[in-house]
């Protein structure tokens, strides 16, 4: 196999002299420390260091610098990624990966450290298959919809935040007797919504893995108000309804004869000051990605579950769903009633 990688995400042993890392895809909270952890742990094992600015598109740009430790100081508690990063059609092609290999191997870079959600990391896998250039992969983003990890950098920031909004909503749906629309973010996974409607005691939560008909969900709230529920709150995942969620608005006043509003969170989940575990998480996975590529492994994701970091074949991500947790939806639809 290219790059001499075994199953087990080990080779052998080959010396780390410079590294480089990138961010890629939406930006989460969270990511700039991991920047930091990766670029200290490599200071700190006399590893160089150069980062990669606007993702995938900067690596072909040749968009890369040699940086020292100073150069990721306070950035621990921004979000967005100070490398910037950017979604690039030239990556998704053998010749894009192959440009961006060459320019790894112009600056001497020996092993890449990307950041990014699913997409970024298998075009990770890909590099390492076809160009043989060592990836470690860390999952980055607010939806959590990566294989392999419980958790994904910005998750648990971009929940507080819609958490904390749909707190301030339930006042004025409580105030008012209405029903309530929340969008939050995840166009193709419900993992936010999931946690964040059973955090906030939503009537009704509204997934992309489970698209309940419109019927449903205002026999849903219909019978919630005939058991005295005055107002409802309803988590939508962005891509739950396929008309959009003002669509989902007036189909569901046209039923159940409510007040009805909206409000779609959009964009304020991914920016803003990272949360403490957001935050840990990104300095563990950080500070793994470098040890473990330094004891020779690649081609992997750093993952975390209960028992702690495990190291995740790259091409199993394109394979494999990670799936969503079902028994929160039941629990969510028993604690409503
Ligand atoms: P995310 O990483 O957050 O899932 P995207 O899916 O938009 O975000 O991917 C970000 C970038 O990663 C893409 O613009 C592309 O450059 C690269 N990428 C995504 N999917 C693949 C793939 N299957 N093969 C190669 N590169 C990919
Ligand atoms: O970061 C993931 C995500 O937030 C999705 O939930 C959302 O659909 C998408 O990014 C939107 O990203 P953009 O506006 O950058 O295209």
């Amino acid at each position: 196999m290219a790059g001499g990688v075994r199953h087990s995400g080990y080779s052998i042993l080959m010396q780390l002299k410079h590294l480089g890392v990138l961010t890629s895809g939406g930006d989460a909270p969270g990511m700039n420390a991991a920047i930091r952890a990766v670029v200290r742990t490599a200071n700190y094992e006399g590893i160089k260091t150069s980062v990669v600015y606007r993702g995938y598109q900067g690596l072909i740009d040749g968009d890369i610098a040699e940086v020292g430790p100073r150069a990721v100081a306070n950035i621990i508690q921004r979000g967005g990624t100070m490398l910037r990063t950017a979604r690039c059609d030239a990556f998704l092609t053998p010749e894009g990966r192959a440009t961006a290999a060459a320019r790894l191997r112009e600056h001497e870079v020996d092993a890449l450290v990307v950041i990014g959600g699913d997409g970024s990391l298998q075009g990770a896998g890909l590099l390492q298959q076809e160009q043989g250039i060592r990836v470690i992969g860390l999952p980055g983003t607010i939806d959590n919809d990566v294989y392999g990890t419980d958790v994904t950098i910005g998750f648990n920031t971009a929940m507080n935040v819609a958490v904390d909004a749909i707190d301030r909503l339930r006042d004025t749906a409580a105030s008012h007797d209405r029903i309530f629309l929340v969008e939050v973010m995840g166009r193709n996974s419900g993992h936010i919504a999931l946690n964040v409607g059973v955090a906030v005691g939503a009537e009704a939560i509204l997934i992309p893995e489970q698209r309940p008909s419109v019927d449903q969900v205002a026999e849903a709230l219909v019978a919630a108000a005939e058991r005295g529920k005055q107002s409802s709150i309803v988590v939508v995942a962005e891509g739950a309804f396929e008309g959009g969620s003002m669509e989902l608005q007036r189909q569901i006043e046209d039923i159940a004869h409510q007040e009805v509003r909206t409000s779609i969170l959009g964009h304020m989940q991914r920016g803003g000051t990272p949360t403490t575990r957001d935050r840990v998480l990104a300095s563990r996975l950080g500070f793994v990605a470098v040890h473990r590529l330094k004891e020779g492994a690649s081609n992997v994701m750093i993952g975390v579950d209960r028992r702690g970091s495990s190291l995740v074949p790259l091409q199993e991500l394109g394979r494999r769903h990670k799936d969503i947790d079902w028994k929160l939806l039941e629990i969510a639809r028993v604690l409503a009633t």
